[in-house]
Parts: structure tokens; sequence; C-alpha cells
């Protein structure tokens, strides 16, 4: 199947996106949005400074670097509320009618993204829980650890909300699948609904390895995702945040076409390479559009069974 990333900025491209050129889009976007930002990523390549939380050396073993979104302004959370409902008007009319939008968010700050995408004309589904036990919040009193022991300043994050949302289509959900291909999603191998609680994992190191992004998310979960995205396994996928391009990477690995852009240089030429290379993985969920490879996966998701 065929992927391609594209060097520029989602804005600027989607308004040349020809409508209806998409069935599906998955995307983690700059949640925070300053910490993409040239200046800030300087700071977080150089060590010191800025909105990334630098993690100590532990053990010997380097930590890489997290976005600490509480540092955000009130003025900064306006900002993101109007980021994103720009970019969802922009986004609209891309999908074909009934096509999904999967977004990842955090805890801390996805009322406000999700608000300002169903402002801008999508309808919200649902959410995904990624159940991932990350590094983010349960710190101590920055300054004053050894004062306040046993005391977090806000919840140890174990799980990622996941916004699901859908272009509006007129009619009946069986006629929007069978003119556009989309609406719906698709039932895991096995025939059980697609869950909103998924047992998901920190990406691999081996993922790490060939894509060093920041904030690279798993093949297992991305190929879920892809997975569901197309009802009936047809279509192309989008992804306007590509960072290192994982998400073109699970397409490319069950078959979809798929395209994705990306603002920075860096992680352009990271994408590049890396595509290739986590499609190759057997992260969990191999499989082909049709036939029989897609009873090679039942095993594979883990997913516990209705009822
Ligand atoms: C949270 S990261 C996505 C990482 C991705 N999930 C992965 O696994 O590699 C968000 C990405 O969006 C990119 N970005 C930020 N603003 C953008 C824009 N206006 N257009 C395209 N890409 C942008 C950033 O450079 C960053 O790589």
């Amino acid at each position: 199947m065929a992927y391609e990333i594209i060097h520029a900025d989602c804005f600027d491209w989607l308004k040349t996106c020809p409508p209806g050129s998409f069935h599906a889009v998955i995307t983690d976007p700059p949640f925070g949005f300053r910490e993409f930002t040239r200046v800030e990523l300087t700071k977080m390549k150089n060590g010191h400074g800025g909105v990334w939380r630098i993690p100590p050396v532990i053990g010997g073993s380097q930590r890489a670097p997290l976005p600490r979104f509480t540092v955000l302004s009130p003025q900064d959370v306006e900002q993101m509320a109007e980021f994103f409902g720009q970019w969802a008007e922009l986004l609209l009319p891309a999908l074909v009618p009934g096509g999904h939008l999967f977004i990842a968010a955090t805890p801390l700050w996805s009322h406000v993204v999700f608000s300002a995408v169903a402002e801008a004309g999508f309808e919200k589904r649902g959410e995904i829980v990624r159940l991932v036990r990350t590094l983010r919040g349960g710190d101590r009193p920055k300054g004053a650890e050894a004062e306040f022991p046993n005391v977090s300043a806000m919840p140890r994050s174990c799980w990622e909300p996941w916004g699901v949302f859908r272009k509006p289509f007129e009619g009946t959900l069986a006629g929007n699948l069978r003119q556009w291909k989309a609406g719906g999603l698709r039932r895991l191998p096995g025939g059980n609904p697609f869950p909103d609680v998924i047992d998901s994992v920190r990406t691999p190191r081996r993922e790490r390895d060939i894509a060093p992004h920041p904030s690279l998310k798993p093949q297992q979960f991305l190929r879920l995702l892809a997975w569901a995205a197309l009802p009936l396994g047809h279509g192309r996928i989008l992804d306007p945040f590509a960072g290192s391009g994982s998400t073109l990477a699970a397409a490319e690995a069950l078959g979809y076409d798929s395209k994705g852009i990306e603002i920075d240089d860096d992680y352009i030429r990271v994408a590049r390479r890396a595509i290739p290379e986590l499609a190759k993985l057997s992260a969990g969920v191999t499989a082909r559009r049709n036939g029989k490879s897609a009873e090679a996966m039942l095993p594979l998701f883990e997913l516990p069974e209705d009822g």
C-alpha cells in the first residue's frame, strides 16, 4: 500500500486538500502546542530550561524528556482552544461524510480540545481510554519535596484519553456505509465490537530506537485504531501531526493508504527512515485487509470478551 509524508504546516496544507480525500484521521497533536515551537525544542534538545520536563538520569539510563502541560497560562489555554477550533474547521472538509477522527489528548486538557473540535462541527462519538502508565503527574511539591514527602501535586497519570469524533452525515448509517464506506467502526476479528478501554503499553524500546521522537506512540495501539477507523477495511487515513510517521506505519502494516503532514524537518527525516521499519515490526497486530490473515490477529488483540 502507499503512504506519503509531506513536509508542511498542516493548517496550510489542509487549505489545499481536495474535499472528501480521507476516510479517517488518527492523530496525536502537539498538545499544549508550545512544546513543539522551535525555541522550546532547542531547550529540550540542549537538556535544560523551557516547558519540557527533563527527567534525571536514573541508574545510569537516560529517560526521554516529557512535555510538561501544567505550565500553560490561561492565555495559553485560550490559544489552545483557538488552535484546535481552527484546525478542526479546516479538517472537516478533508473527510468523507461519516469519517472518523481519533485524537490523542491528556486528562488535564482534553475538555478544551474536545469542546473546540465539537464546536467546529464534529460529532462526538465517545472517548477511548488508553491504559498506559506514564511518568506524568504524581510529583511532590516542586522545591519542597522533602518538606511534603507524602503529597503529590496531581494524580500520577495511568491513562490517555483519545477523543472519538465523526463528520456528520445525512440519512442512515447503512446508507452512508454503502456510499462512503464510513460512519461506523470496524468490529474486532471474531466479531466483538471495538471497545473504548484498551490495555496498552509504553512505546517499546525497539520502536523508540527506530523512531526517536519524544511523543512516539506504540504500533500495537495505533494498529488497533487504524483497524477500527475503516469500518469496511477500505479507505485512506490522514495524520496531520505525523511526527515520526507512526500512524502511517500502522496503516501500512494493515495494508491501508495513508498520508502524513509534519512541520519539523528533523522529524520528517526520522519519519522517512522509520515508517518502513516500524511497519515491518510484528507489534501485536499484523494482518492484511482481506481474508484469512485477519484470523491471525485474534489472539493478538488480547481484549476481554463481551459480558
Ligand atoms: C505529539 S507529536 C506526534 C508524534 C507522533 N504521534 C509519533 O508517534 O511520532 C506532534 C507532532 O506535530 C508536529 N507539528 C506541530 N505543529 C504542526 C503543524 N502545524 N503542522 C504539522 N505538524 C505539526 C510536531 O513537530 C510533532 O512532531
